[in-house]
């Protein structure tokens, strides 16, 4: 990592008022979490995506789809935030003073485990069942079989509480995303590829709007030439020397 990127990144956060970090499945993966495109470990290898996490999959064949999120639910739980979430968690206690607001396109929850505090899951999360129907009805997977059931309230399908592919994502959750992407004075786009819409639109969004945009990826991405900084790292290494350099220097 570029210790100049370093050196003048942490200087434009401490101008900085609003900043955003942008996340995707790359940071989990050092929670061992598998991403959904990488490589041979990427989860959409081993599964066809339209068959257990499209909502046509799912309406089509329930339990299929019920055993795999359940799956990965209980992946979710026996692993952990890695250091990067814990380093974006403290870059938010460090920036306090500023507005800092995590917008994930994953359904771990693990920003909100590593104590942040504001986290906006565009795409939902697998913590949560909820009625098809929106009626109302929540729960949690421990109160509900190994198979899926119907909702008690209204009878529609019980389903995990994220944005399956073919679903519109929740309204009010965007659009508090775009209105603070638009405001950020620095966003941090951090493993994710860009690949799906309109989360993908964020840092476009973002960057017309004015903002510093800093890639954090061990690859190149389709933003990489778009971003003013794209620094080729793991987001646990660089969110640590980020909080390092900050916390040298006092807090911003
Ligand atoms: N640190 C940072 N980035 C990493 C790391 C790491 N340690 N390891 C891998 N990456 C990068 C990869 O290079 C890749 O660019 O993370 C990215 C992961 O990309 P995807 O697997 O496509 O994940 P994501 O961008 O979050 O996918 C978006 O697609 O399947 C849907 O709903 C799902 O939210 C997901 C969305």
């Amino acid at each position: 990592m570029h210790a100049m990127s370093l050196e003048s990144i942490a200087a434009i956060l401490r101008e900085a008022e609003e900043i955003v970090i942008f996340s995707g499945a790359g940071l989990s993966a050092d929670s061992g979490i598998p991403t959904f495109r990488d490589g041979a470990t990427g989860l959409w290898n081993n599964v066809d995506p339209d068959e257990v996490a499209s909502i046509a999959g799912f309406l089509r064949n329930p339990q299929r789809a019920w055993n795999w999120l359940r799956q990965l639910k209980a992946l979710v739980d026996e692993r952990r935030p890695n250091a990067g979430h814990q380093a974006i968690a403290q870059l938010e206690e460090i920036c306090s003073a500023k507005r800092m607001t995590v917008i994930t396109q994953n359904i771990d929850g693990y920003h909100e485990r590593a104590g942040n505090e504001h986290v906006l899951e565009v795409h939902g999360t697998i913590h949560r069942l909820r009625c098809h129907r929106r009626c109302g009805f929540v729960a949690n997977w421990e109160q509900s079989a190994t198979k899926p059931y119907a909702c008690p309230t209204c009878g529609a399908p019980v389903r995990p509480d994220l944005v399956m592919f073919g679903e519109m994502l929740d309204e009010a959750v965007f659009a508090t995303a775009e209105i603070r992407s638009l405001g950020a004075d620095v966003f941090f786009c951090v493993g994710t590829s860009f690949t799906v819409q309109p989360a993908a639109r964020l840092p476009v969004w973002a960057r017309r709007a004015g903002a510093v945009v800093v890639e954090v990826n061990p690859h190149p991405t389709p933003f990489s030439d778009a971003a003013d900084f794209s620094i080729r790292s793991g987001a646990s290494q660089f969110f640590a020397a980020l909080c390092k350099k900050l916390d040298m220097n006092d807090s911003p």
